[in-house]
Formats: structure tokens, C-alpha cells, sequence
């Protein structure tokens, strides 16, 4: 590893380590909190391993049209700012990143604002945002020779290791707690070739489990815990920033979960503004399911002082986390952003996943609390309708087909969860028919669908 340029710091302490000082939980020794990628280098104003943030506009324009494999990675095309490699040659990719950023006309409408944009990290190469971290820490797990590489998940994460692992030639433990993750994921690990365990556990619970297990044996720990996941999870604020010809949009808007990726990005967004590549950052909030909102209840309880574990339960099976491990470094994102934390409820999660489906983009239900969260930031007068906003869409509408047909059927909801708001439901749902195989019958069909 590249222990030259880069090093880590407790967010807790303040200790400084080494890349291969850190414990295999990556936990700090003495005060227990998580570390930080930090690179000395760029707080010298004209060292010269500070980047130039010209320079690098230039260059990193430049690598999409280069024929170099690593210049077709969205993560690799900005590796001046994660050198955490010895070699870039080591680096394991599948080309992911890159993703597209689509305006979302009907929502902007009917919110009245005039620019909202989804960057959908569902386009990535196993379906979801875990890729842009995935490359970067598996990358780090075959340049320091492990042969095993493990986490627990919900299931995005536990797809993309296996598929990078797989790249990589190291073979693969997933812990995934039963029955609670959709099978789209779950099919991803088997394919991938992964050791797949479904323990009675929920994800807090598999994570604990795994933190024991890679203190007993050599296995490299790939959970968002891992501050090389966050590297590869930042560059998509890059990206964002490069598609606005580097004048950031007013707010970016993520879902939270294990609280990794709010974190990653704002780390990205906070290295462009501190490298002078951007004059601000966005306002970053982060919206989580009312069944799984320990973050929410920490900002209402103690301004984000101290965060008390909840027993999670939500449909959005990749957000359903109670105890998440990266909320010191969420509550930063948002305290120094200036952006919120607010939860929508299991309908208000359903609209907006069939809302964001008929703008013909579709995400996964984790990914719709974006939406949902906006309309309720809107309604509050906490946006304005000049403001430009993105959404982070996370996870491909394909991963839990389940959840969508359950909607269109209108098996999704309990009665009592929809109150209030049948008639937005009843118009969203489009439930396939069973129509005789005739013409007459299917321009019957067609005919009632209008109006
Ligand atoms: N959206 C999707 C689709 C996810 O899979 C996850 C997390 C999140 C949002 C939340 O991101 O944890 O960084 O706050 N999925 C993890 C997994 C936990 O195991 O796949 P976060």
C-alpha cells in the first residue's frame, strides 16, 4: 500500500496509523471508533504531492476518451485523489462508476422545483453504489496478499464483494441475515462464487459476529467500516461535481443505512472544496425509513451526540440497520453541510419508488426514501424552488422485483400503512392483467388504462 502519501486517523482520538498498523476490525485500539483515509500531502499549499486542481480538471476529462483500462473506471479516472495503492496496477475493477445523472422532469413538476437530477448508482456493474468502494478496498485486500475477504450485508454489499473478489482471485464469505434480503442479491452472491451464510441474526448482529471472526483468522474485513470502501464511495461526488462543471448543486440528498456513504461523499465533497477544485458544498441531508431511524432519533434526542441502537424493521431490506457503524462521521456530513435528517414512512417509500419507476429510471425501495425525503424537505420550506438537487439513487430497480410486483398487485401494504393515501397509490399502481388472447380483448384492455 501506498503508506507514503496516505495514512489513517481515528475520527475519536485523532490517532495516526499506517495503513498496515490498523486492526483487523479496523476499529481504533485505544478509544474503539473508526478511522479516516488522510493524505498529508495536500494540506502543504505547494508540496508537491498537492494536487492542482486545474490540472487535474484537465486530465480527468482527458482519461474518457483514453484507451487505458483504468481510465474507463469512474473510481480509477480521479486516482489522484485516493492513492492508496503501491501499484495501480493492482487494482481490481469492473469498469464501475461513470454513472448517469437524469433529470427527473414529472418530479421536478410536481415539486416545483426546476432542476432535480437522480444520479443513479444502480447502473453500476452489480447494480449498486457498492462498486465505487468495492474496487477501492479489494483492490487494498490483494495488494497486501489476503486470500480471504468477508462482510456482512443486506445484500448490495455482499454482491459486488463477490463479484470484485471473484475479479480479484480471492475467494469470498458473505454473512447475510435470513430471510431478510431480496433474492435478486442474494442470487448475485451465488453467482459470484461467494460462501454465502444466512445466520438468525439481523445486520447489526452478522457484523458483530464478522468483527470476532477476522480477529481470529486472515480475513480482510469489507464492510463500509473499512475506510478504503469510503475512498472508492467518494468519487462519485467527483463525478457530480464534474457534471456541473465544477459549481456543485445546492443539495445532494442519500439514504442512510449503515451510514458509509453519506459519509463517503461528503469526504469527497469536502477534499474538492479543501483542494479548491469547487468554492462550496452542497447541503448533504440523509434520509432513512421510520422503521430504521436511530440517526433521526439521535439528531431529535441529542443533536448527534450519541446515537442509541433500535431494532429495525422496513421493506427496504438494504436500509433495515439499527446500530449503523458510521453514524460520528454521517452526523459531520450533515452538521457541516448544513443539510437534514428526516425518516418517511413505508408508504411514503413505496410512492416514491413507483414515482421514480415512472420516470423510466426504477431504483430499489432504499433507494425512493431520496425522494420521499424531498417532498418532505420541500413541504417544510427547507428547499427552495430555485435550488438545484440531486438525489443519490443507490441500488437498481431489478434487486428486489418483489417489492414492485407486491406494489402493482397491491399486496405491499398493510391498509392501515396506506391511510390517507389510497388515491396516490391507486393511481401509481399499473398491475398486470389477464387478458384473453385476442385483439378485441387486448384493445379492451388497452382502452380501460386510459383516462
Ligand atoms: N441503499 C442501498 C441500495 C443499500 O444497499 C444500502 C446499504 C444503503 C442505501 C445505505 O448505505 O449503509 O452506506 O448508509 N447497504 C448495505 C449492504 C448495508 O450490506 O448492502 P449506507
Amino acid at each position: 500500500m501506498n503508506d507514503n502519501l496516505h495514512q489513517l486517523r481515528c475520527i475519536g482520538c485523532g490517532a495516526r496509523l499506517t495503513g498496515a498498523e490498523v486492526q483487523p476490525d479496523f476499529r481504533c485500539a485505544q478509544c474503539g471508533e473508526l478511522f479516516e483515509v488522510e493524505y498529508p500531502g495536500w494540506s502543504q499549499r505547494q508540496g508537491p504531492d498537492r494536487p492542482n486542481a486545474g490540472a487535474l480538471k484537465w486530465l480527468w476529462r482527458e482519461r474518457r476518451s483514453s484507451s487505458e483500462t483504468l481510465d474507463h473506471s469512474g473510481v480509477w479516472r480521479f486516482r489522484e485523489l485516493l492513492p492508496i495503492l503501491e501499484s495501480f496496477g493492482n487494482a481490481v475493477t469492473l469498469f464501475e462508476g461513470n454513472t448517469p445523472l437524469y433529470h427527473l422532469p414529472r418530479a421536478a413538476k410536481a415539486l416545483g422545483i426546476d432542476q432535480l437530477f437522480a444520479k443513479h448508482q444502480g447502473m453500476n456493474p452489480t447494480g449498486s453504489f457498492k462498486d465505487t468502494g468495492m474496487t477501492a478496498a479489494m483492490s487494498v485486500a490483494k495488494e497486501r496478499g489476503f486470500e480471504w475477504v468477508a462482510c456482512a450485508s443486506t445484500g448490495n454489499t455482499s454482491a459486488a464483494m463477490a463479484a470484485y473478489a471473484a475479479r480479484a482471485g480471492l475467494r469470498c464469505l458473505v454473512l447475510i441475515p435470513e430471510g431478510k434480503i431480496a433474492w435478486g442479491k442474494l442470487s448475485q452472491a451465488m453467482d459470484y462464487g461467494a460462501v454465502t451464510c444466512q445466520l438468525k441474526a439481523d445486520f447489526d448482529g452478522c457484523l458483530t459476529l464478522l468483527t470476532q471472526i477476522v480477529k481470529e483468522a486472515p480475513i480482510y474485513l469489507l464492510n463500509s467500516v473499512n475506510p478504503y470502501r469510503l475512498e472508492g464511495q467518494k468519487t462519485p461526488a467527483f463525478e457530480i461535481a464534474e457534471a456541473f462543471d465544477w459549481s456543485v448543486p445546492d443539495h445532494l440528498i442519500v439514504p442512510g443505512g449503515n451510514l458509509g456513504n453519506s459519509s463517503a461523499l461528503g469526504k469527497g465533497f469536502r477534499e474538492l472544496h479543501d483542494l479548491g477544485l469547487v468554492a462550496r458544498m452542497p447541503k448533504i441531508s440523509v434520509i432513512q425509513a421510520a422503521g430504521a431511524n436511530p440517526l433521526v432519533r439521535s439528531f431529535l434526542n441529542n443533536q448527534g451526540t450519541a446515537l442509541e441502537p433500535v431494532e429495525a424493521d422496513t421493506r427496504a431490506t438494504a436500509i433495515r440497520i439499527g446500530n449503523p457503524a458510521s453514524w460520528r462521521k454521517a452526523v459531520r456530513v450533515i452538521q457541516d453541510t448544513g443539510g437534514w435528517c428526516l425518516d418517511v414512512t413505508e408508504a411514503e417509500i413505496a410512492i416514491a419508488k413507483a414515482e421514480i419507476g415512472a420516470e423510466g429510471l426504477g431504483c430499489e425501495p432504499a433507494s425512493a426514501v431520496t425522494l420521499a425525503g424531498l417532498k418532505k424537505l420541500r413541504a417544510g420550506g427547507k428547499i427552495a424552488s430555485s435550488e438545484t438537487v440531486v438525489l443519490l439513487l443507490t441500488g437498481h430497480t431489478l434487486k428486489d422485483a418483489d417489492y414492485t410486483i407486491d406494489f402493482h398487485r397491491g399486496t405491499l401494504l398493510k391498509p392501515e400503512e396506506a391511510v390517507g393515501r389510497e388515491a396516490e397509490i391507486a393511481r401509481l399502481r399499473r398491475n398486470a392483467q389477464a387478458v384473453e388472447a385476442t385483439p378485441a380483448a387486448v384493445l379492451a384492455a388497452l382502452k380501460g388504462s386510459v383516462g
